[in-house]
């Protein structure tokens, strides 16, 4: 497997991005100035993830998201294990903010819980998000040392 980096056209990506974010609004806000990384498999672009620097001289894992007739087959923790070394080389540590469904894919790949975040997906989004069926509320912080 093999990381792009893309510098140019980053908004041509916007339906495979949607699928982990669901607000476009949102998802162009850390587009413009965060580094997207995605997996070009052929023709077909199966995964993609975005990362945002911080103050504190880590970085935030904005965005990540598998094809969705690609998902389960471990193509996601093999892309984020390359986005880890490659955001090594600039950051210090790297912070995911999730929601109580997607947990155990970062929990799987040693992320630390660090803190919780209440009412940030009714507070910053303009409409419910649902996941399996269950609005989203609170927004569980992970972390790992890079
Ligand atoms: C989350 C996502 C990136 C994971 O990629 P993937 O290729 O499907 O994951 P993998 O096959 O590498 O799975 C790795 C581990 O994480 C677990 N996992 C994967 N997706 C999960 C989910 N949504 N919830 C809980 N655990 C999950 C798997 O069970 C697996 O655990 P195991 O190694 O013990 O079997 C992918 O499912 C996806 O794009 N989902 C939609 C977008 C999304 O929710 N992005 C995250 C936003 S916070």
């Amino acid at each position: 497997m093999e990381l792009q980096k893309i510098e140019c056209g980053k908004e041509d990506y916007m339906s495979i991005l949607l699928l982990a974010d669901p607000c476009i609004k949102m998802i162009k806000r850390y587009l413009t100035d965060g580094d997207l990384y995605i997996y070009q498999h052929g023709a077909v672009t199966a995964a993609v993830a975005v990362l945002y620097p911080l103050e504190d001289g880590g970085c935030e894992l904005k965005n990540i998201a598998v094809l969705e007739n690609l998902q389960g087959k471990g193509i996601g923790s093999a892309f984020l294990r390359l986005i880890m070394g490659e955001a090594s080389k600039k950051f210090t540590h790297m912070l995911v903010g999730t929601t109580s469904q997607t947990q155990g894919f970062y929990k799987s790949l040693n992320f630390q819980y660090s803190h919780t975040i209440p009412n940030f997906f009714v507070d910053n989004y303009p409409e419910p998000i649902f996941e399996n069926g269950i609005q989203c509320v609170d927004m569980r912080c992970f972390s790992i040392k890079l």
